[in-house]
């Protein structure tokens, strides 16, 4: 099928990242929130990123206007009728979003193929929650999407052999190199990451370093571009610790269970950077 509208549902820090990358590869965009105003703003945010990309001279103006005009803010889900594809991005809370498929299954033409953004939740769960389980894919991006390479790629048990290809192919076409996982709570990427954040979290508890040696341990110990924590503010303590719940009970092991610092932290509020304040302050 060829996917020419697109609807993003959540416009967030994920949501607005696939909004932008889908303007960019040309398809018009219906951003949804709760409100118009809340998609609204989050069009400003991405408008603001690329002015100060066009400032740094690595975009023009003229491909900037273009990207921001293919984004359009609705306000509401029902809007999102005639999309080829709608992708949901919002928060990591399985009850959510079992709704919002439920709403999305309502509102959009039943050629168009659902998907999540999930970081761990089931697929085969939200496909079960519509009556087009077949049409129902896992595109899991990586923060920040603009930047980032990888989607992960996750096909329910129901998924079809076309929705799947659909997907790997739009993928593909908005720049990205794509993975295969199974629909297993948090996929490759999240089983291997939230327990070494996690991880992380206890050995600060423990007062093994600071959060400043454990972060420049990692950091230029193993090359990476950012430590554990300075990560764990950019993804949100959160989802972090979303994340993790969702590996503890969907695999009933001990072994993933949450720090109690992270647990602390969340319940303080310091989320990391969308609150300024987290394992550091923003
Ligand atoms: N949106 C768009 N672009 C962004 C951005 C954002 N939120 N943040 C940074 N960028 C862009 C900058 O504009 C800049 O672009 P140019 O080179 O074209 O100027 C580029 O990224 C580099 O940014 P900076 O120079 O400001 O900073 P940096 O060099 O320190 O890089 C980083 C920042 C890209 C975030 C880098 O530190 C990095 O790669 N960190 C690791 C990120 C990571 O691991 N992400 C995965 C998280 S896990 C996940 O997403 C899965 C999950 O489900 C939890």
């Amino acid at each position: 099928m060829k996917i020419g509208k697109v609807g993003v549902l959540g416009t967030g820090q994920m949501g607005a990242g696939i909004c932008q990358v889908a303007a960019a590869a040309g398809h018009e965009v219906l951003m949804a929130d709760i409100s118009l105003e809340v998609a609204q703003k989050s069009k400003d945010g991405i408008a603001k990123r690329l002015a100060k990309t066009v400032e740094k001279g690595k975009m023009t103006q003229a491909d900037m206007d273009k990207i921001v005009s293919n984004l359009k803010p609705v306000s509401a889900i029902a809007e999102l009728r005639d999309v080829d594809i709608a992708i949901e991005a919002a928060t990591e809370q399985v009850g959510l979003k079992i709704e919002l498929f439920k709403k999305l299954d309502e509102a959009c033409k039943k050629e168009a193929i659902l998907a999540s953004n999930t970081s761990s939740i089931s697929i085969t769960l939200m496909a079960a929650a519509t009556k087009r389980p077949s049409k129902v894919v896992g595109m899991h991006f990586m923060n920040p999407v603009p930047v980032m390479q990888l989607v992960e790629m996750i096909r329910g048990l129901q998924t079809d052999d076309q929705t799947f290809d659909d997907t790997v192919a739009l993928a593909k076409a908005w720049g990205k190199t794509t993975t295969i996982a199974k629909d297993y709570p948090g996929f490759i990427v999240n089983r291997l990451l939230i327990p070494y954040l996690n991880e992380a979290c206890s050995a600060l508890m423990e007062g093994i370093g600071t959060v400043e040696d454990i972060d420049t341990s990692i950091k230029l110990g193993l090359n990476n571009p950012m430590g554990p924590f300075a990560l764990a503010d950019l993804i949100g303590l959160d989802t972090v610790l979303a994340i993790s719940r969702v590996l503890h009970d969907g695999f009933n092991d001990p072994k993933y269970r949450p720090s109690a610092l992270l647990v602390k932290y969340v319940e303080a509020g310091w989320l990391g950077r969308k609150t300024g304040r987290g394992f550091y302050t923003y």
